[in-house]
């Protein structure tokens, strides 16, 4: 992890940001990075990845140090996010940092969670925790990966106490694509026609420079993609896969392809929704799709029907920085296709999206006795912290799932915004959605924390509900996923197909396996709701009563 200086444009001054290096196996002298994000990590499925980490950030100030000092106050005023709630921030030092792979298969040790941070001099969090203490530095950890999830793109950032939303907007952020031997075969678009897309907003000063306005406004007003503002791309007429990742803090983008209407006659490009979170799906043909944070599509676009010099724009329509509404500045278009590259090769070798042979997604079904679990996000008033169930993220874990077992959470949201649930380590499947008498509800639930949160006394939330459930968007059905929307004033619902816990060892680092009791986190994937305070630990347990 490194400062640097990078341009988001050609018409705006270098920004100080930061990102993630690697070390160039070919050129020890020429780091492998660009200053903003990181490099792809390229894994095979089911062949680990040992990484050790090194943070040579700037140990201080922060970038956005007027954040960490309102925090420090308790500024009252500090609104949105309101950070009010906060677990204590570490008192000496302004830059903390540790790394998560979102939506890996990973032992908890090198699970990057909140309180596992290490900083530039050597400081280190309360559960810092590394593989092969001996050969790391006080600024260093070493975390093993399984890669034994699904072909799939996964993705790794920042994830330190309380701060995770600043220090992802700086730049820490980057792709991990797990890859199939099996994939080739597909006859997917591949190479320089598999474009991977990472989605952020962010908020420039007049210089050049990134500035933090999440204090004041929701969401950030320029679109920056794989870390360039309004970019566009030359392509070939034919068949491209394009691989999304919303890596906003805040934003959810409703995207579709528009083509000039002097070009052709209707005006969104479709295109075949390929895979989510966890890796492919059915090919679903689709106009549009609404993406979250921290959410992944994958999907193929023909830009073969085109006309040279035809452009195609992305834009965003329809979705508010906090859907479903809300305020935060409107971005509308975010970049541009344009077709003028001539087809190599003689033709588009790839398979109709129609044909494409994707293993597809069993559904896991509830048994008879599978557990329900309900977290609600509960905000008392809009001046306090959100939490799970009115718990800090800081109150020890009380939720203990059994190895091996199978759940069905429940998100009872009876707010007015969606939120983007992630559960680290696992993939599920959406269930149902179901609406709730949100106010009811709300006061319901208050007055049982009140009480004292007596188990027999929790409000049954059966009693609440308004209407049937309502099956998952077609978009997520019969889909992997890691992060589900969960929409406001109402119950969502998803299945976790197995609490497995990686036992594995990785032949060259004996500790690197999972041992039982093993906790880990999952929380909202709004950045500031995460860091205040919409997160809570979870445990793996051998047995449970
Ligand atoms: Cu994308 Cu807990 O993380
Ligand atoms: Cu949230």
């Amino acid at each position: 992890m490194r400062q640097h200086e990078w341009c988001f444009h050609r018409d705006l001054g270098p920004a100080k940001v930061w990102g993630y290096w690697a070390k160039n196996p070919n050129d020890p002298g020429k780091p492998l990075g660009m200053g903003y994000l990181g490099p792809t990590i390229a894994a095979t499925r089911d062949h680990p990845t040992v990484v050790k980490y090194r943070n040579e950030l700037p140990a201080g100030p922060h970038m956005f140090q007027f954040v960490l000092d309102r925090i420090r106050k308790g500024d009252p005023q500090l609104t949105p996010p309101p950070y009010h709630g906060m677990p204590p921030l570490p008192p000496n030092i302004n830059v903390w940092n540790v790394v998560h792979q979102h939506g890996g298969f990973t032992p908890p040790q090198s699970d990057g969670m909140p309180l596992q941070w290490f900083s530039p001099k050597g400081v280190r969090g309360p559960s810092y925790t590394t593989l092969d203490p001996g050969k790391v530095a006080p600024n260093e950890a070493i975390y093993a990966y399984t890669n034994h999830e699904r072909s799939a793109m996964l993705w790794y950032h920042d994830h330190a106490m309380g701060i995770t939303s600043l220090n992802v907007y700086a730049g820490l952020a980057g792709l991990w694509r797990v890859g199939d031997p099996a994939d080739e075969r597909l006859g997917l678009p591949g190479g320089e026609f598999e474009v991977p897309l990472i989605l952020q907003d962010r908020t420039f000063d007049e210089d050049g420079s990134l500035a933090y306005t999440m204090t004041q406004v929701e969401g950030a007003d320029t679109p920056v993609v794989n870390g360039k503002a309004y970019p566009f791309l030359a392509v070939q007429p034919r068949r491209y896969r394009l691989r999304f990742l919303n890596g906003s803090n805040e934003r959810f983008w409703r995207l579709r392809f528009q083509a000039d209407r002097t070009v052709v006659p209707e005006e969104n490009l479709p295109f075949w929704l390929i895979g989510t979170d966890g890796g492919f799906r059915r090919p679903l043909q689709m106009l549009n799709f609404l993406i979250s944070p921290a959410e992944r599509y994958d999907l193929v676009i023909d830009f073969g029907r085109l006309p040279m010099g035809a452009k195609v724009t992305l834009t965003n329509y329809n979705a508010p920085v906090h859907f479903p509404d809300g305020g935060g500045p409107e971005i509308s278009e975010i970049m541009q296709f344009r077709v003028t590259e001539q087809l190599t090769g003689g033709g588009d070798p790839t398979t109709p999206p129609k044909e494409l042979a994707l293993p597809p997604v069993e559904l896991v079904r509830p048994k008879p006795g599978t557990r329900r679990r309900e977290w609600v996000v509960y905000q008392k008033g809009i001046f306090e912290s959100m939490t799970f169930n009115g718990l800090p993220f800081m109150a020890p874990s009380e939720d203990f799932v059994k190895a091996g077992s199978s759940e069905i959470w429940e998100y009872i949201n009876p707010n007015h915004d969606a939120h983007p649930m992630h559960v680290h380590l696992v993939n599920f499947q959406v269930l149902n959605r179901q609406p709730i008498d949100a106010t009811a509800y709300q006061a319901a639930f208050q007055k049982w924390l009140d009480g004292g949160r007596r188990p027999a006394d929790r409000p049954v939330l059966d009693r609440y509900v308004t209407g049937p459930p309502s099956p998952p968007d077609p978009d997520e059905a019969h889909s992997w996923k890691d992060t589900v929307r969960v929409y406001p004033e109402s119950v969502t619902r998803i299945i976790i197909d197995e609490f497995d816990p990686p036992t594995a060892r990785i032949a060259s680092i004996p500790a690197s396996g999972a041992e039982l009791p093993a906790t880990y986190v999952h929380h909202c994937h709004i950045l500031e709701h995460e860091d205040d305070d919409l997160m809570r630990p979870w445990t793996i347990v051998t047995d449970h009563d």
